[in-house]
Order: structure tokens, then C-alpha cells, then sequence
């Protein structure tokens, strides 16, 4: 039996996840700002430190997996916009890079963090927003928001999709991640029934707008199912997923996206693909 942690384990498809491990046997350590094994803030640097900590000082230096879920959609605000980059996108990066060691001492440990399909279906997504949170620049990220108005919450939402899903992917395929033997991997949910989706049906406009996207499948996911995904990606099966940026949408990417992505390197690109076959082979 392993030791997961497991962040937004009080709500929505992170309490899914923390009660399907804890049935299977598992030892979870929940962090939340409210009702968790560890109670703090991700919105704010103190708070993801003293999560890190507290966590690492429950596990006796090895985790066998972690599920970073701790999450927040788009409402009204400048403050929100603020509250989505340090708990969607700080709150994976600097919770995970802390737990590295711990990850690294576990043996074949798996992480999944929670993408969204916002990163391929929200068209329009400043790059700038994206770059900024990658440069952990918080502040830099909400001025290059601020010109969206309105809107600027839900653009924060994807841009701290986009920019966490890349973080994986680069971080992923790295000497000390997939070096150290650790899986790390992100899951991209469409709308799924949890109080994140409920919060935002309650707003007239926002229902009929999530109402009239489009999605294949038809309906919402469920918690349950999506929680299936994640313990499966924490599993044995899954020692072979690596930097993967897994869909459970419905279809709505496909719809969207169908003729992106899967897509040959073009002639122009050659040069660059060339150097990082060097770069694998030498390991510089
Ligand atoms: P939820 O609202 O049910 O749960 C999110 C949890 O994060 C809550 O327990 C909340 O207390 C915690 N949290 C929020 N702010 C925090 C903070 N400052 N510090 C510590 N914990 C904090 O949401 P849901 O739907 O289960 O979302 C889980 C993840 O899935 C999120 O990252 C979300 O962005 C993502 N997602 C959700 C979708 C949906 O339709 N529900 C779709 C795509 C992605």
C-alpha cells in the first residue's frame, strides 16, 4: 500500500480521488483550506510552504504518488484572477518541486495534476499570461489580463491551465523527474458535476453558455469517473505514461481541435528536433 497527497482533497473530484485510494488501502494525506489532514492556503507562498512541509513531515521521506486537484474556476474580480495563478498554478509547481525528493525516493511514484480542456477549447488565451506564470511572475501575468476586462478571470482560468500543462510537459521528461523514475502526467477534464462546475451554473449567463458548448458525448462528467482515471494513473498500469496531457472531455477537444494535434515536426522545425535527438543522446 502506498502514501498519496492528495491537494482539494475537501471537495469535487479531489475528495473523489481521496476516498477511492483510502477504499483501496492507501495512506492519504489531504491538504485543503478546509477539512483536510493539512489545512492551508495555496493561494498565498506561506501557505504552499507550510503545506509542502507538513506533508513531507507526515511521509518518513518517501510518497509514492501525488494529486495536485486543489483548484479554482473564473468569477467576478481582479482578486480571483489572482487567487486562480497562485492556487492553480503556484500551488502545483512549488507544492511539487518541494515534494520532488520525497517522489524520487518512492519507488516508480506517479503524479497527476489537474489540466482542464480549457487549455484547447478557450480560444483567445493571452500567450503573455502564459509566459508570465511560467516565469512565476503572478503580478506581470494580471497586467497582461487586465486589458480583458470581464473576461480576465476566465482568461487567468486557461491561461493557468496552459501554463501548468506545459510546466508537466517540460518538467516531466527531465533527469529528475523521469530520471528519478517518477511519472508525471496531467489530466484535462471537460465539465464535470462538482460545486466548481455548480458555482458556476448558478450564474444565468455562465449556465447557458456552459449549456450550449459543445460536447459529443453529451451531458457532464461525473466526479466518480474522473477519480477512476486518477487511481488508474497512479497505478502500475501507467509506468509507461510519461508528460502525457490526458482528455476526459466528452469530445469537446476533438470537436475543436480534431485536425491539430497529432502533427508531423515541419521542414523549418527540422533543426531543433535534430538538436534535442543530440541533447537525449549526450545528455547536456
Ligand atoms: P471543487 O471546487 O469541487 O474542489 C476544489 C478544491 O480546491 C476545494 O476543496 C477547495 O477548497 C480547494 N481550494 C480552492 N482554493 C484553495 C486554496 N487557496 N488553498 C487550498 N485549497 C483550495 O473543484 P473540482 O471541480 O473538483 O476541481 C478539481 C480540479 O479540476 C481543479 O483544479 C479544477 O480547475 C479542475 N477542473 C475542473 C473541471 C470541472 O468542470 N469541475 C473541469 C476541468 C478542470
Amino acid at each position: 500500500m502506498g502514501t498519496y497527497a492528495v491537494t482539494g482533497s475537501a471537495s469535487g473530484m479531489g475528495a473523489a480521488v481521496v476516498a477511492r485510494l483510502r477504499e483501496e488501502g492507501h495512506t492519504v494525506i489531504g491538504v485543503d483550506v478546509q477539512e483536510a489532514d493539512v489545512v492551508a492556503d495555496l493561494s498565498i507562498a506561506e501557505g504552499r510552504r507550510s503545506a509542502a512541509a507538513a506533508v513531507l513531515d507526515r511521509t518518513g521521506g518517501a510518497l509514492d504518488g501525488a494529486v495536485l486537484a486543489a483548484g479554482l474556476g473564473p468569477a467576478p474580480g481582479r482578486e480571483r484572477s489572482r487567487l486562480i495563478a497562485e492556487v492553480n498554478y503556484l500551488g502545483v509547481v512549488e507544492l511539487l518541486e518541494a515534494w520532488r525528493p520525497a517522489l524520487a525516493a518512492a519507488d516508480r511514484a506517479k503524479v497527476v495534476v489537474f489540466s482542464s480542456n480549457s487549455t484547447t477549447t478557450m480560444p483567445m488565451v493571452p500567450g503573455r499570461a502564459v509566459r508570465a506564470l511560467l516565469d512565476r511572475d503572478v503580478a506581470k501575468a494580471l497586467r497582461a489580463l487586465d486589458r480583458f476586462g470581464r473576461m480576465a478571470p476566465s482568461f487567468a482560468y486557461g491561461a493557468s491551465k496552459i501554463a501548468v500543462s506545459r510546466w508537466v510537459r517540460r518538467t516531466a521528461v527531465t533527469r529528475e523527474w523521469a530520471g528519478a523514475g517518477i511519472r508525471l502526467n496531467a489530466l484535462a477534464p471537460g465539465a464535470i458535476r462538482t460545486p466548481l462546475l455548480e458555482q458556476q451554473l448558478a450564474t444565468p449567463a455562465e449556465a447557458r453558455r456552459i449549456k450550449a458548448f459543445p460536447v459529443p458525448i453529451g451531458g457532464f462528467g461525473d466526479p466518480e469517473q474522473l477519480a477512476a482515471w486518477v487511481v488508474f494513473m497512479l497505478s502500475d498500469a501507467a509506468d509507461f505514461l510519461c508528460g502525457s496531457v490526458v482528455f476526459v472531455d466528452g469530445g469537446s477537444d476533438a470537436w475543436f481541435r480534431a485536425g491539430d494535434w497529432p502533427r508531423a515536426v515541419p521542414a523549418l522545425r527540422l533543426r531543433g528536433y535534430l538538436r534535442r535527438m543530440k541533447e537525449f543522446r549526450t545528455g547536456t
